[in-house]
């Protein structure tokens, strides 16, 4: 059974640095090249193009293979990639300055490559070296601390359609060597291309990393480098069993706030319309918004029903940027915002639905435990509360992301952490909620549901 017309198999395989591959060698490009074009010619329901592992002639890459005929394609540059979907893919004629022919030549290279990779292994176990995957999480600092600077910097903006080191140098206010070296590193990690003196940025960190572009990422990433300086403690921190520099964040500076809203927001923007449909809006004419930094979610709210007011409770810092969304939204007759304590304020009364979003992580389990019962008390009968978090299994060792997460709040927090569904059941109960429930999101959180009897 054949579903499509071809079925092309193209390695992205990355070897440790120095040994060739695909990936050293351009395949992202290729791949990035092959997809558009099939895309663009029309072609997607006949060509499926599956990623795959080293086929074996790693000194050629990067590789492809077409299947039903079997064709190996050697050394593919982007530039020879309208030539194949053109000359193979519609007309049916194969690429032959790019084919392999010599099956018993191409077998004996990859049993070759195969044995000295097994070869190099064998040395490397023997002598007792560290695995490449270990060494690599090990060092994975310095990459992400790359990008953090290139980012805090604002480089990918400088260097914008093509420029030399010291053109970005001078537009960014840095040392022209030190740029240069920064520059050289993002090109080798891929996020930049150089040719000659002049970088330029790849179609990726022009869409997300550029001043412009309206996809820019930036202003909600700088939160990430924000909060590096604490991952820096976290040695400290595990000493010390808390965070050992702490700031409340009304302590921060407007910039900091900012930049965190702006992190926020991004990510609530994109999930708030997921949780507004696993929650649904009948019956909900008051929502109280606990924390509710850049209304994202009670926006979503407003937008899914007319009949819907919204009060987005936050500290007196954060509002301002709060009413700036809602009334880009046009929403200000619907939501309103209010200051407060979350750690300590009554929250009201006869709300339908109280929603506690990225809150929990901040607050110890005591906190916890009193935030909802006043939560209980802010809800009408059969009101709901829905938490949304990062929430572990039971044992706490998975999902990774919300395992990671806790040493985020260990650095950042005096008591935070993240915690399981279990937890978040036992204190709702505690709290009076009945019907207590977990609703699994696609991404990284979840829900807790529970209705006030
Ligand atoms: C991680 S953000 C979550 C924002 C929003 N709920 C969301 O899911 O996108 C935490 C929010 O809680 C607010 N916050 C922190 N401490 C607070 C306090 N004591 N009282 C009220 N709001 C607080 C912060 O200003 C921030 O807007
Ligand atoms: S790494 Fe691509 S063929 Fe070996």
């Amino acid at each position: 059974m054949e579903p499509f017309r071809y079925h092309v198999f193209i390695c992205d395989q990355k070897k440790p640095e120095g040994i060739p591959c695909c990936a050293a060698r351009g395949s992202a490009m290729t791949i990035d090249a092959l997809r558009k074009e099939v895309a663009a010619r029309g072609l997607m329901d006949e060509v499926q193009i599956t990623l795959c592992g080293s086929l074996g002639a790693c000194e050629r890459g990067p590789n492809l293979v077409v299947y039903p005929e079997g064709v190996w394609y050697s050394g593919v540059r982007p530039e020879d990639v309208r030539e194949i979907v053109e000359s193979h893919f519609v007309q049916g004629r194969v690429v032959e300055r790019l084919v392999t022919r010599d099956a018993a030549a191409l077998r004996a290279e990859i049993q070759s490559n195969r044995a000295k990779m097994l070869a190099a292994q064998r040395a490397k176990d023997a002598a007792g070296i560290l695995p490449d995957d270990l060494n690599q999480t090990l060092r994975g600092y310095q990459e992400s601390r790359v990008l953090l600077t290139a980012l805090e910097l604002d480089a990918f903006t400088a260097v914008g359609g093509g420029a030399t080191a010291a053109e970005v140098a001078q537009k960014i206010s840095t040392g022209a060597r030190a740029t240069e070296m920064l520059l050289n590193a993002l090109a080798a990690m891929g996020l930049l291309a150089r040719e000659g003196g002049v970088f330029r940025n790849t179609p990726t960190t022009a869409r997300y990393f550029t001043e412009g572009s309206k996809d820019n990422a930036r202003p909600g990433l700088i939160h990430i480098a924000n909060i590096w300086h604490r991952w820096a403690t976290l040695t400290d921190c595990v000493r010390a069993g808390t965070a050992v520099s702490r700031q409340e964040s009304v302590e921060r500076g407007e910039a900091w706030t900012r930049a965190f809203i702006a992190a926020m927001h991004r990510i609530a923007a994109e999930r708030a319309p997921l949780v507004v449909e696993a929650v649904g809006v009948e019956r909900v004419e008051r929502l109280l918004d606990v924390g509710g930094g850049s209304a994202a979610y009670s926006i979503a709210f407003a937008r899914a029903s007319e009949k819907l007011h919204a009060t987005v409770l936050d500290l007196p810092n954060v509002l301002p940027i709060a009413q700036d969304h809602i009334n880009e939204a046009g929403l200000a007759a619907r939501v309103e915002t209010r200051a407060g304590d979350l750690r300590h304020d009554r929250l009201g009364v006869g709300f339908n639905l109280v929603l506690v979003s990225a809150i929990c992580h901040m607050l110890s389990p005591e906190e916890n435990q009193d935030l909802l019962r006043r939560c209980w008390e802010g809800l009408a009968p059969e009101g709901r509360l829905v938490i949304q978090d990062f929430i572990l299994e039971s044992d706490k060792t998975a999902p990774k992301h919300a395992a990671l997460f806790a040493l985020n709040m260990l650095v950042g927090t005096e008591a935070g952490s993240t915690y399981s569904g279990e937890e978040y059941a036992a204190w709702m109960h505690e709290a009076g909620f009945q019907e207590v429930r977990q609703i699994r999101l696609p991404g990284l959180s979840s829900l807790m549901v529970g209705v006030r009897g």
